[in-house]
């Protein structure tokens, strides 16, 4: 079948998974037709890791990166192909790299968001520097920790300004935890937090303008650490969270990254929103996995067939006077912000093009996660993470999930 081309790079690190989700169900998709008739037919690659010429051309028009996070050599690659060939990414190193958790906080609390109190503290160790002795004796302000902890009060938050994965967070309960926590920070530079005791943790994951809220229990081991459960916040608070979500990704042109967000007495708290590789693996995500697959197949086929361009500039400015509009309430802010983030993924032309392009798209996942050979990626996802004696557990509790989601989604589709 012939129709424009365009090649998906997948840049990955350890995963298996996700990319044979994605590639499956790309494939399965075939080609298709846009709205004004032409015809697109989409292929992916796994990128490899070579030297590259600065000059030469890449094939591929849109890079999903999970690598570049600490992976240097492809992500330069990766600014290279955004700055000269306009190739269109998931996620941009451009703000991820620059623009880390701290940023992030910085940026909602300028738009007025209930982010917790938030206290940046020097470098427990000397920075490796030879000018660090002289600069630190003449520049660095002796600090009192234990006032500063107190002003929060306890318990609190200590993690990196730039955190991921829990590396180095602790829950702070007294002044003998806060100095040992403090002490082992070493060269982290490390956020003091107010801590939130919350009654109900709200991860959602964005891709593009669609969102998945889910029940998130930390506490938890990781397969169960996402609750299947369809109604635990108030439609009010749903909304809420969906848009904090999106205008964090539509500040920052973040395309594919997942949002946490503490709820208490109704009130919304978000803690953590810059997540350049967010979790998608099938054995944490499980019931919500096909969701995750589809809706990044879908965005990438939007942006790739409507000619989509990624545009460098933030234009922060547009969401800045959203946020100093004389009078405007919290409500009146988050509607404002809505409708930017809406217009940043063209959210209704998305829309129009699913109903018209990818109306097959539904029927495409349910045969193939229905299928045998979507239970052998599950088995063969669980090999490769639970150690053997864990296996047969494991495969019998991921396929209890998907089974629930084949039986809600074809009611949802009959319906
Ligand atoms: N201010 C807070 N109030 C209550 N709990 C918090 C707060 N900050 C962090 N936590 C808890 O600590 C966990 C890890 O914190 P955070 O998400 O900021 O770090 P992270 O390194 O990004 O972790 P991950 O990659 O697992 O999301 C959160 O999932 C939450 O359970
Ligand atoms: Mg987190």
């Amino acid at each position: 079948m012939t129709g424009t081309p365009h090649l998906i790079g997948l840049l990955l690190g350890t995963e298996e998974d996700w990319p044979r989700a994605f590639e499956t169900i790309l494939g399965r998709l075939g080609p298709i037709t846009g709205v004004g008739g032409e015809r697109h037919v989409f292929t992916s690659e796994r990128i490899t890791i070579e030297p590259f010429n600065l000059r030469a051309r890449p094939r591929h028009d849109l890079v999903i990166d999970r690598l570049a996070y600490w992976y240097y050599q492809p992500r330069e690659w990766l600014k290279k192909v955004s700055m000269m060939n306009s190739v269109y990414l998931l996620n941009s190193p451009f703000t991820f790299q620059s623009m880390e958790k701290h940023t992030a906080y910085c940026a909602m609390m300028r738009l007025g968001l209930k982010v917790p109190e938030t206290v940046l503290v020097p470098y427990k160790n000397p920075v490796d520097n030879d000018r660090y002795a002289y600069t630190a004796s003449k520049y660095n302000q002796p600090f009192d920790l234990d006032a500063l902890a107190e002003r929060i009060g306890y318990p609190l938050f200590m993690k990196p300004f730039d955190g991921g994965g829990w590396r180095g967070v602790s829950k702070i309960r007294n002044p003998a935890e806060l100095h040992a926590a403090y002490d082992a920070s070493g060269e982290m530079l490390m956020h003091l937090q107010e801590c939130i005791d919350f009654d109900v943790f709200a991860r959602s994951l964005s891709i593009g303008p669609e969102t998945m809220v889910m029940r998130f229990q930390p506490d938890q081991p990781m397969h169960r650490r996402y609750q299947v459960d369809h109604n635990f916040l108030s439609p009010e608070v749903g909304a809420e969270v969906v848009t904090i979500g999106r205008l964090v990704n539509a500040f920052f042109r973040w395309e594919f990254n997942s949002c946490e967000t503490l709820i208490k007495g109704g009130e919304v708290y978000p803690i953590d929103y810059a997540n350049a590789c967010p979790d998608v693996a099938l054995t944490s995500l499980h019931y919500y996995f096909p969701w995750a697959m589809k809706a990044l197949v879908k965005w990438c086929v939007f942006a790739l067939a409507t000619g989509r361009r990624a545009k460098l500039d933030l234009e922060t400015d547009r969401f800045f006077e959203a946020a100093d509009a004389p009078g405007a309430s919290y409500g009146e802010k988050l509607g404002a912000y809505r409708q930017l983030a809406d217009a940043y993924f063209e959210t209704d032309r998305y829309e129009d093009f699913c109903a018209s392009s990818l109306a097959h798209v539904d029927d495409v996942v349910l045969d193939w996660v229905a299928s045998p050979d979507f239970d052998d990626l599950l088995v063969q996802t669980v090999r490769s993470v639970y150690p053997a004696h864990e296996h047969e557990q494991f495969t019998a509790h991921l396929r209890g999930l998907i089974t629930l989601w084949v039986d809600d989604e074809s009611t949802r589709l009959r319906t």
